[in-house]
């Protein structure tokens, strides 16, 4: 797969498609499968993991997804450096509740417990869902005194809206290097944030890029113009949502989650779908979903 260095991002070079790691570790799939499934994505180029602490079958597996991560890069041939790691932190899990907690002490751990339940540096590490009852400034701030004491490369934000993110790139002095947020053919919202990133030099990183699990199936039905002008492509409408969204700037990094080999050799066919002028307006003038699929 190519790859590409986001100028925020200087030394490394990241791929045009990662892998979004949450499915084994939610939904009941069989989290035996997960590293096979993740070594052949990464053999396929597709050589950035998304991950993060609160991913867990129960409040009681809290960090079941980094430690299944850790392992999987740790035991992988090619080594720890051919795979950029990114986690995220700052809601907790208390029963069903999924409370957020960006008090800088608390991030400041979680960065440490992520580091331990990983087995090393995370690349990056995100604040993942904002609690907007406590500073976002002090919050950035903390994030900063994570990559400082060394425990992350890169820090970053995950479902911000723009005026959020232009706090973070000032607390940060222009530091910030990553957002993940939700963008599918089922969703088109936080263009500006994308705009940003573009401008910029972030990645985006685009989270449930096919709808989610329950939908990405379901996609031609849902979304028919993507499987209409699969047609023309001798493509699947998932192929061509994910070639749809390569299209909307250098910043741009979907995360689809693969929890079968063949879905990953599926997605690695997009990045070489050439879409026209034409077929990308269609596509972006054509019918969204129902709101977000997490809503914040
Ligand atoms: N920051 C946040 O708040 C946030 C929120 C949600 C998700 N995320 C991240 O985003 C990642 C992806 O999100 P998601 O799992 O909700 O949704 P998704 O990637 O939109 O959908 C996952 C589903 O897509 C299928 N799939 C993948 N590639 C395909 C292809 N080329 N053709 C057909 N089907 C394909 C997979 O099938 P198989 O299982 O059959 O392989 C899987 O069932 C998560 O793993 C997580 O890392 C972040």
């Amino acid at each position: 797969m190519r790859s590409y260095t986001h100028p925020q991002l200087p030394h490394q070079e990241l791929p045009l498609i990662g892998v979004g790691a949450m499915p084994f570790s939610h939904g009941g799939k069989k989290s035996k499968d997960a590293i096979a499934v993740w070594h052949h994505a990464f053999d396929l180029g597709m050589n950035l993991i998304n991950t993060a602490d609160c991913y867990a079958p129960s409040a009681q597996e809290f960090g079941h997804n980094e430690r299944l991560v850790g392992k999987a890069v740790h035991e992988y041939s090619r080594g720890r450096d051919s795979v950029f790691v990114v986690t995220k932190n700052g809601i907790q899990r208390k029963g069903s509740d999924w409370p957020r907690d960006n008090s800088p002490e608390y991030l400041l751990r979680a960065a440490e417990e992520s580091n331990e339940r990983l087995g090393f540096m995370p690349d990056a590490i995100l604040i993942h869902r904002l609690n907007r009852e406590q500073s976002l400034a002090a919050a950035i701030e903390a994030m900063c005194e994570v990559r400082e004491r060394g425990l992350a490369k890169y820090i970053g934000v995950s479902n911000v809206n723009r005026v959020e993110l232009e706090l973070a790139w000032e607390v940060s002095d222009g530091t910030i290097a990553i957002v993940e947020n939700e963008r599918s053919p089922r969703y088109r919202e936080f263009a500006d944030v994308l705009d940003f990133c573009n401008e910029k030099g972030l990645a985006y990183l685009a989270w449930s890029p096919l709808g989610g699990g329950n939908d990405a199936a379901k996609l031609g039905e849902l979304y028919p113009v993507f499987a209409e002008v699969g047609l023309a492509h001798n493509a699947t409408a998932q192929e061509i949502a994910l070639a749809w969204l390569l299209t909307q700037g250098s910043a741009m990094l979907p995360i689809p989650a693969f929890t079968r080999k063949e879905t990953a050799d599926s997605t690695v066919k997009s990045v070489s779908i050439n879409l026209s002028d034409a077929e990308i307006d269609l596509l972006t003038a054509s019918h969204t979903g129902n709101g977000s699929l997490y809503p914040d």
